[in-house]
């Protein structure tokens, strides 16, 4: 569903020249010829041939890259990348078919970021059309047993990364606590515990901060919130948290609901529970206990005395070079609780096993509304739009539908705009299922739910086809009562 389209059939622009190429890779490879090419050393150089050649036009070229067994890692890294922006692309599986989870679809000329793939296989392929080529990419392998060798800032035990002294992560690329939590916080837990009224990674957001016109982190893609594109953020001030909503990423739609809590700079899932993309210091500590008691070294030990524990399994498996790696865990972290999580807002678990939500879409729209927020339409996994109205109360974590008996409903959209003006809703342009840009707009109050009707709003000036707008986002200003209306894809320039 993702895959690029695939641009008609044209007449071939470049000839390239067999024999040059031929020369020209001998060096190196020979040239991508539909096959696939396997790889299981431990690292190498995988390209489609020298800079100074391009690959051919309608290019299929695969490398799969193999580990010794799927316990390992496999880490691409790209020195060179130039191909047709979003005709050509480099696709990277992780696994040895297409039907495996899309790590990365890179097309264009800057070098993407490191892939990893963890099912002990890498599929590579290079993706062409028949027009226009460029020198294609360039990148260096490696197999590891664990993610990234732990970027050498750790000790890799069991394929698993325990890294040492402010590095953090899956393969201690991370640095906990930055910046020493700027003053405004406690490093607990390997990251920053905020004291009230700040937040972020390295808590440096400050709730009533005057000043303002400045950027924080306040979470990295390692940190909670699942990756993903074409989804919506809505911030509710009731609750002063982020709701995040529905996408996509390489391989599917979502239709989960993650919840950034300003309070605890922490994200959860809709029951509440919060999400780790990571393993917790905890979740390495038990795993570390386990493994070690498997062993017989665990025998003569005490379980329950994590300290001895750990300080004798770390420093027996450095005992070999003492001097280099430092000693992880030289103090343990305070055992992993929710007491210092300020846990005063914590949204109450679902009761409901029957718990009716939306299906996961993306290209929807959301607005913040009364205790909560709205959302309406999106295009979902199966293609089609929707045109459904939801309601989620932030204070009971409900969903709900609404307008279910409008006489009236307006078409199922996506990449349109909804806007919350006072009580009402304002539902203005995007696409049709017909791919037909819209201009009309379209209003709703929310009440009574058997008695919510959808209205159309007749536009008294301005011509409505200069305003056929998809992608384009809007925002009510009160001070002139008016919603205003900034960028998006006019039908004048779509193709
Ligand atoms: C590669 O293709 C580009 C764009 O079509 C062209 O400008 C360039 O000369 C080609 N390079 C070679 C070595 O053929
Ligand atoms: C996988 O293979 C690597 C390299 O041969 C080896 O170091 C590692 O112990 C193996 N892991 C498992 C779980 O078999
Ligand atoms: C990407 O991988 C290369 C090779 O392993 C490494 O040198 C580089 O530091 C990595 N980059 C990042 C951002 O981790
Ligand atoms: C992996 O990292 C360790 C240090 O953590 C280093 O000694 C070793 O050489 C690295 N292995 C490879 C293959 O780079
Ligand atoms: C947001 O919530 C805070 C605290 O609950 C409240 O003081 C403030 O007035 C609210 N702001 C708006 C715009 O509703
Ligand atoms: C759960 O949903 C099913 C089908 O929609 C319905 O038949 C059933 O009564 C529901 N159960 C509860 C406890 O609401
Ligand atoms: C609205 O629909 C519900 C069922 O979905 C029905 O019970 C109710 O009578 C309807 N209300 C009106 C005002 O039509």
């Amino acid at each position: 569903m993702f895959r690029p389209r695939v641009r008609e059939k044209g007449v071939g622009l470049v000839v390239v020249s067999w024999i040059g190429l031929i020369v020209l890779c001998a060096a190196s490879t020979s040239p991508c010829d539909k096959t696939r090419r396997v790889f299981t050393a431990q690292s190498g150089i995988i390209t489609d041939g020298p800079s100074t050649s391009n690959y051919t036009q309608d290019s299929h070229c695969e490398w799969l890259i193999k580990a010794a067994n799927k316990s390992q890692y496999i880490t691409l890294s790209f020195i060179r990348m130039g191909t047709e922006c979003s005709y050509d692309y480099v696709f990277v599986y992780d696994g040895d078919s297409f039907d495996a989870p899309l790590l990365g679809s890179f097309s264009g000329k800057t070098e993407p970021q490191n892939v990893t793939a963890s099912s002990g296989y890498m599929l590579i392929l290079l993706y062409s059309d028949t027009n226009y080529v460029l020198d294609g990419f360039r990148a260096a392998y490696a197999i590891h047993n664990c993610p990234n060798n732990c970027t050498e800032r750790g000790l890799c035990i069991s394929n698993e990364c325990f890294c040492a002294g402010n590095w953090g992560g899956a393969d201690c690329s991370i640095e906990i606590c930055p910046n020493s939590c700027s003053g405004n916080g406690e490093c607990e837990g390997a990251k920053c515990v905020c004291k009230k009224g700040y937040s972020g990674e390295s808590c440096t957001l400050k709730k009533n901060d005057k000043e303002g016109n400045s950027w924080h982190w306040l979470s990295r893609s390692e940190s909670g919130m699942t990756r993903r594109a074409a989804h919506t953020a809505i911030y509710v001030n009731h609750t002063d948290s982020l709701y995040v909503f529905g996408g996509y990423d390489l391989n599917k739609v979502l239709g989960s609901l993650e919840i950034y809590r300003f309070s605890t700079s922490q994200w959860y899932d809709e029951k509440g529970k919060i999400l780790h993309r990571n393993p917790t210091d905890e979740d390495r500590n038990k795993y570390l206990l386990t493994l070690f008691t498997k062993s017989n070294l665990g025998g003569n030990l005490l379980v329950g005395n994590k300290n001895s524990i750990l300080n004798t399994v770390v420093s027996s498996f450095m005992n070999h070079d003492k001097s280099t790696l430092p000693l992880m865990y030289s103090h343990m972290p305070p055992p992993f609780t929710e007491t210092y999580l300020h846990f005063t807002e914590r949204p109450d678990a679902m009761s409901e096993s029957n718990v009716t939500k939306p299906e996961p879409r993306y290209g929807h729209s959301a607005a913040a509304y009364g205790k909560g927020f709205v959302l309406y339409g999106g295009k979902l996994s199966d293609g089609s739009l929707s045109s459904e109205l939801w309601l989620y109360d932030a204070e009971q974590n409900k969903w709900s539908l609404r307008a279910l008996n409008s006489s009236f409903t307006p078409p199922g959209l996506t990449r349109h705009s909804l806007t919350a003006v006072k009580d009402e809703l304002y539902l203005f342009g995007g696409s049709t299922v017909d791919g037909e840009f819209s201009a009309r707009m379209f209003k709703i109050k929310l009440g009574d739910v058997n008695n919510e009707n959808w209205e159309m709003v007749q536009v008294r000036g301005g011509k409505e086809l200069d305003v056929r707008v998809v992608a384009h986002s809007a925002v009510y200003h009160s001070h002139s009562n008016s919603i205003l209306v900034y960028g998006g894809v006019v039908a004048s320039v779509a193709r």
